[in-house]
């Protein structure tokens, strides 16, 4: 996997060989964004398959559960990542056959996720493209383009599609501290893209919003409860608040797999609370820009009450509210599709 941390400076790929090693690498944010921790986290499961010594499936399923609680725990509130390992147990749990049997399974299923993911993201695409007019100036959130993702993007995603499609955008980049996702990997994107940006500070955003000079906000979405509650990165619910007091769209992109039904409002999600010495750096390794000894606070995410979301973009449509009702509707979608599909490959 390419290692995030080392962008835009470095375009390194490393090689992890054990499923602690892809564990530790989605807590240090080697990778990041929710579908590609998923992803990541799915592979870690093969290789825990791999590393298993096991000769009963038994004893295989119970290396496997081992290893996919330590990958699980290791970022919270992106649901993607307990999405995909418990898509892989679930598959897994269901076969018969020997314990090598059980192994390529599960190594099938990770690349099917990965496979899936990218499909998924450029539907998200397309569906999304629609909303954006030529000529938009558009401020996007920390990064959720194809490093977020296995390809593509999704909010990031959109903004690709649209202008493929030949669409004049222009691209405020919230530079999105304390990891600066948007400075260091949107901008590095977005240039390879040829995708016109600036890169502006996120406390810049309610100037830009309130003198009229943007038209879109544009986010991905890390879980989002049964009543359109968005949690993503820090710092979206202010930029979301300042949109909608001057009447500016917004739009979050996520892949249905982001959807988590089971919690009913946002209020339930967990936020992960990061060390506070990303916020006392300027960046990572970074100089100090505090006094010795200060004391900071790092939540990771904040959660967007669906009061101030325009729409949400899934691979299966724009859900507008009541997102109660709607979110439900586009999960039902995603299942029915998947089992249809499912039975057409037996
Ligand atoms: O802490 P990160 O960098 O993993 O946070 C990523 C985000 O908040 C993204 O906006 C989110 O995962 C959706 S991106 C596809």
């Amino acid at each position: 996997m390419i290692d995030q941390r080392r962008l835009p400076a470095a375009l390194e790929v490393i090689t992890l060989h054990t499923h602690m090693e892809v564990a530790e690498a989605i807590l240090n944010m080697i990778v990041r964004g929710a579908p590609a921790i998923g992803a990541a986290a799915g592979f870690g499961l093969a290789l825990a398959a791999n590393e298993s010594r096991a000769q009963s499936s038994s004893r295989f399923f119970s290396d496997l559960e081992s290893a996919a609680k330590i990958l699980k725990a290791s970022r919270p509130t992106a649901v993607n990542l307990a999405w995909a390992l418990d898509r892989v147990l679930r598959v897994a749990h269901a076969a018969t056959g020997s314990v090598e049997d059980l192994r390529v399974l599960v190594l099938d299923e990770a690349q099917r996720i990965a496979d899936e993911d990218v499909a998924v993201n450029k539907r998200m695409g397309e569906h999304g493209a629609a909303l954006i007019d030529d000529g938009d100036t558009i401020i996007h959130h920390c990064n959720t383009g194809a490093l977020a993702v296995v390809d593509w993007g999704t909010a990031l995603g959109v903004i690709r599609t649209a202008h493929e499609q030949g669409k004049r955008v222009h691209v405020l980049v919230d530079e999105t501290r304390p990891r600066l996702q948007g400075s260091r990997l949107t901008a590095w994107e977005l240039g390879q893209y040829g995708i016109p940006y600036e890169i502006i500070s996120d406390n810049m955003a309610g100037y830009f919003l309130r003198t009229g000079q943007v038209q879109k906000v544009l986010f991905g979405a890390d879980r989002i409860a049964a009543n359109g509650d968005v949690a993503n990165k820090i710092g979206t619910y202010m930029l979301a608040l300042a949109a909608h007091d001057n009447g500016v769209p917004v739009y979050s992109v996520a892949p249905t797999s982001s959807i988590d039904l089971t919690l009913s409002e946002g209020s339930l999600i967990f936020i992960e609370e990061r060390d506070p010495d990303e916020v006392l750096a300027i960046q990572f390794h970074g100089e100090r820009v505090a006094p010795e000894g200060a004391k900071a606070r790092n939540p990771a995410f904040d959660v967007t009450p669906n009061r101030l979301i325009t729409a949400i973009v899934t691979e299966n449509g724009i859900v507008k509210p009541p997102f109660d009702v709607n979110l439900s509707k586009i999960k039902r979608i995603t299942i029915k599709q998947q089992y249809q599909k499912k039975t057409k490959t037996l």
